[in-house]
């Protein structure tokens, strides 16, 4: 049991919990074999990511980071103070705590899939900003959605860093933005970072640290299957392959299978040839021109776009068309 207070309550509209078994064997039975990327982020997984955005490889967390505080003010006076700030995906809300100060929102509205995460998450918020009303969805954002309440009086502004835009094909990118572009309604906004398209050096840098944290990450997915699902596949039968697809303007990361080999999950057997791949994740990477395409099919438009120096990401404020 969840306990509200004045100041955070707690909606659980009880999203389905996808079936992590079922999706493998659906995923690894296709013809090119794939495991979705949203099974990466198990507690190993959370924490690799989060390691992964510190090394000196990985420029977009930084850089986002930068971008923002660099542009609070200005960033601040487009959104408008006393809005309803909702953050689809919130995850640790890390990036939120650098608005929160100056934006002033009447309430802040994380959304997860998470249940536990996001309730800690929300309630450290609220502990950590006493003036601010938390009010945590537990859903899922890429369903159909429905705000818990209705608020008429304020402007509604959802915040999407991170990127994560870019994990979604281009035509699926349309659909969450509309997603969220009924989510905010008439007059609404959407904050959103979306990494740019660069140098390929940088790019298959960024997915191949010297460290091997994204290798691990990647890796991780196998090791989960095999301790969740009834499983053997052989860590050193697979190796991390990340590279930038330039046709695509996307990074593709795949597993790639070292030799013939076959694997056993919850009864069912997988072959797999040497050099053959199994998919897991895609991160466009776009034009400022390209990105605001995307967005105007989805119905919005572009009001702003903050980048750093060199280029290398982007921070967009859109409204409502
Ligand atoms: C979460 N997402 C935006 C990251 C990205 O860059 O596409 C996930 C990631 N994969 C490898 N490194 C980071």
């Amino acid at each position: 049991m969840i306990k509200s207070t004045e100041r955070f309550q707690f909606f659980d509209q009880q999203p389905e919990i996808a079936d992590f078994c079922q999706d493998v064997i659906e995923g690894l039975s296709a013809p090119e074999p794939y495991i979705l990327p949203k099974y990466f982020y198990d507690e190993t997984g959370s924490k690799l990511f989060e390691a992964i955005c510190g090394t000196d490889e990985y420029y977009p967390t930084r850089t986002e980071v930068s971008i923002i505080r660099d542009n609070i003010d200005d960033i601040v006076n487009n959104l408008g103070k006393a809005c309803l700030l909702i953050e689809p995906g919130s995850g640790d809300s890390y990036k939120v705590r650098l608005l929160l100060d100056a934006l002033r929102p009447i309430a802040y509205l994380p959304i997860d899939i998470s249940r536990r995460y996001l309730q800690d998450e929300a309630q450290k918020l609220a502990a950590e900003f006493t003036w601010l009303n938390v009010h945590a969805v537990c859903a899922d954002f890429t369903g159909k959605l429905k705000l818990p309440y209705h608020v008429e009086s304020s402007s509604k502004v959802a915040f999407f860093p991170g990127s994560t835009i870019g994990n979604f094909l281009p035509e699926q990118a349309v659909s969450v933005l509309e997603e969220i572009k009924n989510m905010v309604g008439k007059d609404g906004g959407l904050l959103i970072g979306v990494d740019l398209k660069k140098d390929s050096a940088i790019l298959n840098a960024a997915y191949n640290d010297k460290k091997g944290l994204t290798a691990q990450f990647n890796m991780n997915l196998l090791l989960r299957i095999n301790r969740e699902l009834v499983a053997d596949f052989k860590l050193d039968g697979f190796k991390h392959h990340a590279f930038f697809n330039e046709e695509e303007s996307r990074i593709e990361m795949h597993l790639c299978s070292l030799q013939d080999q076959q694997v056993k999950i919850d009864g069912h057997v997988f072959k797999f040839k040497k050099d053959q791949s199994i998919l897991t994740e895609y991160s466009h990477k776009y034009s400022i021109r390209h990105f605001q395409e995307l967005a105007k099919k989805a119905g919005f438009e572009g009001v702003k776009t903050w980048v750093d120096d060199d280029e290398l990401f982007s921070v967009h404020y859109l409204k409502v068309r």
